[in-house]
């Protein structure tokens, strides 16, 4: 039996394919939901629009400090574990759900995938690069997305016999949706967009939001790149980002503020945008998959084969490097080759788990 274990957007959305192909398969599969991520916008709106089962279970987390959330996730993972003795549990990306996911399942000596594995920013002043550090040391199979990532691995004396270099699911995740989301949702129109015709934005990470002068410089900045096309910026906001901003108390004039979008209507908007700024790991990815431009705005990357093959620039959060990097990378030519797999990580990832039941 394999247990999915999942608790926030990313991976909802990077662990459909998976989940539709234990499905399609007919496989004995549970998902195990720890409830990191809540809000409808945040959850309940990727199972819906993805059209995948409800969780089997849903520990109801919530947010809290780093341990306490940590803390929580393992006790629910374990009591789950314990009765539903899975043959090996799956955990995808970064979060605290999946550092604590494969604590609790690797002292129950169940095995551990960890699906994207091998990612690094060498920041740990990132959460999220501690979470991926021990994940990938305490994983039994590693689902390296690229080259670089299984070299990163083995850098840090990881068995070779452990990594499969698999590609990213969220290949798999943007070729399935993207159609539909070309047939169901009309974004641009419902926004008054055109083609092309304008940036889209996401901020969240901690070391960005939770500071304020990082904050002040993302939305100054994005008030400068406003100014100077001006086309219209539109900004979904999280739900962490949401609450600083108000903290901050500074004003957004002229931003297109608004909630968090489903993924058919984000892929349509990013499918479709000018240039794309962001702090987000997997929008780094699906700009480069999409073919649109992207600007980073952080000082570092776990993504750097999106910086090789060109598709995505670093600008930090400064106003004036975001300004600087707005005008470069929209000025780019915009065909690239997309590093991260054909779009079968998925069916490879079940292929290697069901490989694994008998050994
Ligand atoms: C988490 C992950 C991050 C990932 C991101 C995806 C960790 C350490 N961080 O960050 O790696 O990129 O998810 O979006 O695991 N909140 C809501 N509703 C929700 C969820 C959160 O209102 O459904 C608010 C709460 O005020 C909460 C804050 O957002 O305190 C942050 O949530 P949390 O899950 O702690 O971290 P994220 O910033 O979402
Ligand atoms: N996303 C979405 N709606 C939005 C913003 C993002 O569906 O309003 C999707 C996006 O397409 C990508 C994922 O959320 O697949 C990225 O999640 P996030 O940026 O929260 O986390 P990260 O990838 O940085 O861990």
């Amino acid at each position: 039996m394999i247990g999915i274990l999942l608790g926030t957007r990313p991976e909802i959305i990077k662990m459909s394919p998976i989940i539709r192909e234990c499905e399609r398969r007919d496989l004995d599969y549970f998902i195990l939901h720890t409830g990191q991520h809540y809000s409808y916008e945040m959850d309940r709106v990727f199972f819906e629009e993805l059209e995948l089962p409800d969780p089997d279970y849903n520990l109801d987390v919530g947010s809290g400090t780093h341990a306490g959330q940590t803390a929580k996730i393992m006790a629910g993972v374990e009591d789950v574990l314990i009765k539903e003795s899975p043959g090996i549990v799956l955990v995808q990306g970064d979060t605290n759900t999946v550092m604590a996911g494969a604590l609790a399942a690797s002292k129950l000596h169940i095995r551990v995938g960890h699906v994207e594995a091998g990612l690094r920013s060498f920041n740990r002043r990132m959460p999220e690069e501690i979470n991926r550090v021990v994940t990938d040391h305490i994983s039994d199979y590693l689902f390296a997305p690229t080259e670089n990532a299984r070299m990163n691995l083995l850098a840090e004396g990881i068995d070779d016999k452990k990594i499969c270099v698999t590609g990213n699911t969220v290949v798999d995740a943007v070729y399935q949706s993207l159609e539909i989301a070309k047939k169901r949702a009309d974004t641009l129109k419902d926004l008054d967009l055109e083609p092309r015709n304008y940036f889209l934005v996401t901020a969240h990470r901690q070391e960005n939001v939770d500071n304020r002068a990082r904050l002040r410089g993302i939305l100054e900045g994005l008030i400068e790149v406003q100014k100077e096309f001006p086309l219209p910026v539109v900004f979904p906001v999280h739900p962490r980002t949401e609450k600083r901003i108000k903290e901050l108390g500074i004003e957004v004039n002229g931003l297109n503020l608004t909630k968090p979008f489903g993924f058919l209507e984000f892929l349509q908007l990013e499918s479709q945008a000018k240039l794309v700024l962001t702090d987000s790991g997997g929008v780094q990815e699906e700009t480069c998959i999409l073919g649109v431009p992207c600007a980073t705005m952080r000082y570092d990357t776990e993504r750097p084969e999106t910086l090789d093959v060109g598709s995505n620039i670093l600008v930090g959060t400064d106003a004036e490097t975001i300004l600087e990097g707005v005008r470069s990378a929209a000025a780019r030519k915009q065909s690239w080759k997309n590093p991260y797999g054909d779009g079968i990580a998925g069916k490879m990832i079940v292929m290697v788990c069901t490989a694994a039941r008998t050994q």
